[in-house]
């Protein structure tokens, strides 16, 4: 067994664990990075394309912005599409000025792992058996194994940002947190095509043969979803079925919708999730590990942005001075964006999406809620001002 020691022991190498080790390094704080995959896999893991304002403002602030300049695509507004008609929802305008940037979540990875390595931080990939212990204690302990090695790294602090399929949670007693789960009748298949957009704005469309959402990535590469069953099998929908029913489900008229070769496509669950605290002893819990939202609101890596952003000022203050109020207060500082970006995530899911049975009570009161955002400014600034994201403090 080797042993190792750093301040801060980081589990996962998504976007939170990733951004926390940049911010920390930054406050002259030392961390490792232990992650189960392949740094190749990590790096082109399709998943997020979304990231707003106070994201990209961090990114910029700590010197990751250089290609997120170049590459990423700023976008002022929205559409929404439903029976047959089109409505922008100029997020810009209503929302102070405020933008968000489509920028893939794996360039934001790639970005993250390249600032580690040129600071020479440590990081692992492909560690296996990754066990914490001692988070009631003053010196927790990670071990794991890499390189046919058993290890193990002495910290004072660990963060758990490994995702919602992660161990870090489940080292929390059960008596010792409390978990809200909400499950939705729907999925959501994604396809990664190398088509040029056919818009130049996100569309997100209500259809009663379910949601559609057209997204991109760049000027040559489209990101389309449909929405399907949570039991569907990918078997079943060949690339040509897809565009079928992304030609019925975003249609209008006069717009046509390209197609082209797709290069990646996978289906994803929805659902909601929370844990309440997200801190047991020297244990801290950000990103995916300790929360999940439904993809509507494309929120779920601007949420982990967010944690890191303030566990790692909690960290900086809790070292130069020895007072731990800021990382006491960690859990309720988080939670107040979280339960807000749930509620928002919830209500565009329920606003979007067609539910099973097709109960006409719901599509009337969906019918209304569209009319609504199309017809009140309040009702779209509402929108505009959780899309783009709610300030830092
Ligand atoms: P993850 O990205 O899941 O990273 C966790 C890491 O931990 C992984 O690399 C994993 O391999 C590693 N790991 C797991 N177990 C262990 C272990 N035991 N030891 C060590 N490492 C471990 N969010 C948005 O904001 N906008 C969007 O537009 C958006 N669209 C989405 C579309 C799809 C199809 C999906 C699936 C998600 C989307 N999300 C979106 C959500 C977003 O991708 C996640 O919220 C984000 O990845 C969370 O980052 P994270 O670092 O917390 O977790
Ligand atoms: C994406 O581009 O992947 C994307 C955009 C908006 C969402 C979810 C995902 O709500």
């Amino acid at each position: 067994m080797k042993t190792d020691r750093t301040q801060v022991g980081i589990v996962g190498a998504g976007p939170a664990g990733l951004m926390l080790a940049h911010l920390l390094r930054l406050e002259g704080i030392e961390s490792v990075v232990l992650e189960t995959r392949s740094r190749e896999y990590v790096e082109h893991r399709v998943r997020a394309g979304v990231l707003e304002q106070g994201t990209v403002d961090l990114m910029n602030e700590t010197g990751l912005g250089d290609r997120l300049r170049r590459e990423g695509l700023v976008h002022r507004g929205i559409e929404i599409r439903w029976d047959g008609r089109a409505k922008r929802i100029p997020l810009s305008d209503l929302a102070g000025g405020r933008a968000i940037t489509i920028y893939g979540q794996q360039e934001v990875v790639k970005d993250l792992i390249a600032a580690r390595l040129a600071g020479d931080g440590p990081i692992h990939f492909e560690v296996g058996s990754v066990a914490l212990s001692g988070i009631d204690t003053n010196a927790p302990i990670v071990r794991y194994r890499h390189e046919g090695t058993d290890r193990e790294l002495r910290c004072d602090v660990i963060a758990g940002c490994d995702g919602f399929h992660g161990v870090s949670r489940e080292a929390i007693p059960a008596t010792g947190r409390t978990e809200f789960h909400h499950e939705y009748p729907f999925a959501w298949l994604g396809i990664l095509a190398a088509v040029p957009p056919s818009t130049e704005e996100l569309i997100y469309a209500h259809h009663e043969r379910g949601f559609a959402l057209h997204s991109l990535r760049s000027p040559e590469v489209s990101r389309l979803y449909i929405q399907v069953d949570p039991d569907e099998d990918i078997e079943r929908w060949p690339d040509a079925r897809i565009w079928d029913e992304l030609r019925i489900r975003l249609g209008l008229e006069g717009w046509h919708l390209n197609d082209g070769p797709v290069i990646e496509k996978g289906i994803a669950a929805m659902r909601s999730f929370v844990v309440e605290p997200m801190q047991h002893g020297r244990l801290f819990l950000a990103g995916d590990a300790a929360h999940i939202v439904p993809a509507t609101g494309a929120k779920g890596l601007n949420l982990a942005v967010a944690d890191v952003r303030v566990l790692a000022r909690a960290l900086a203050a809790w070292y130069a001075t020895g007072d731990a109020g800021r990382l006491d207060r960690y859990t309720a500082e988080c939670l107040r964006r979280v339960w807000r970006a749930q509620d928002f995530s919830a209500t565009m899911s329920a606003m979007l999406h067609a539910y099973p049975g097709h109960d006409e009570f719901t599509q009337r009161r969906q019918r209304a809620q569209l009319d609504y955002l199309a017809t009140s400014e309040a009702a779209a600034r509402s929108l505009a001002e959780n899309y783009v994201g709610l300030p830092f403090d």
